[in-house]
């Protein structure tokens, strides 16, 4: 009888105790074990992106993706390939990446800035970290030029502050203002910091049209010679975007080059 009674008390007791340990100690309990996560960066990167997070983009990955999905582009693919991994493992670059990226529609430049993006942050495209714009649909109205600019440049300032590895995809080059470029330019330079903030890690991608007939035409000489277009070097083609008047020919663009990587990154 007496054990029974006592079974009794302790299963009358229990909820009682249950109810009174649980939500309080127990929650306390979780919370101490979360928030020890959550302040440890690299296991709350887990769970969440974090700027910066692939600080050690690897190589091999983006090898692997520019190969199987950029076809045709050897001369883009081995640029950007030594100038994105090159750039990320350096500690403290003097300037931002930029990437000149030209081209017909259909050529893979829009690929290539997505595959950048996805091998360095996890969302790729949809990353906080990422940010495109297309000249068109963002900066459509000339008489709003002044407004676009401050935008622009408090947009890229605020960005950079809050995350140094920010990536910038501008679309449509061909097609943006000039007083917009110029809006970005010195954001692309050799300062330590502009106003505070460095922008030396940032990434900025340039895709447009602009030079496409010209890099046909020299994709077309080397055909008509008998080269392959493996033997195209940049060199080739930057003196092809040097020459100012290009020849209005109605060619499929047939590669991307990556201008102003030569002098800057040797390559
Ligand atoms: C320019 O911006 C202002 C707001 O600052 C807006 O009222 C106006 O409609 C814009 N103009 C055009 C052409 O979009
Ligand atoms: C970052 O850029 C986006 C546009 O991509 C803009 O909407 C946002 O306000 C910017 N953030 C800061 C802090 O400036």
């Amino acid at each position: 009888m007496k054990l029974s009674w006592a079974a009794l008390g302790l299963v009358l007791l229990a909820p009682l105790a249950v109810r009174a340990v649980e939500p309080i100690s127990l929650g306390l309990a979780l919370a101490g074990v979360l928030t020890g996560y959550i302040s440890y960066p690299r296991l709350y990167c887990l769970f969440a992106e974090c700027c910066s997070q692939k600080q050690s983009l690897s190589r091999d990955a983006l090898q692997k993706d520019l190969d199987s999905k950029l076809f045709g582009q050897h001369l883009a693919k081995k640029v950007i390939l030594n100038a994105v991994s090159g750039f990320i493992s350096n500690p403290k670059p003097k300037k931002p990446l930029t990437l000149s990226l030209h081209g017909w529609t259909g050529t893979g430049k829009n690929f290539v800035s997505k595959i950048i993006a996805e091998n360095i942050y996890e969302g790729g495209l949809n990353s906080d970290y990422v940010h495109l714009f297309v000249a068109t649909l963002h900066f459509p109205h000339v008489s709003n030029i002044t407004l676009y600019k401050d935008q622009l440049q408090s947009w890229i300032r605020g960005n950079v502050s809050a995350c140094a590895r920010s990536i910038f995809i501008f679309d449509e080059m061909d097609k943006m203002h000039a007083g917009l470029i110029d809006a970005i330019k010195p954001y692309l330079d050799y300062y330590d910091n502009l106003d505070g903030v460095s922008y030396q890690k940032a990434i900025f991608v340039f895709l447009s049209n602009a030079g496409a007939e010209r890099i046909t035409d020299v994709a077309l000489d080397f055909w008509r010679s008998g080269k392959q277009r493996e033997e195209i070097k940049l060199r080739d083609m930057e003196h092809a975007l040097s020459v100012s008047a290009f020849n209005n020919k109605n060619m499929h663009g047939l590669l991307i080059t990556v201008t102003s990587l030569v002098a800057e990154h040797g390559l």
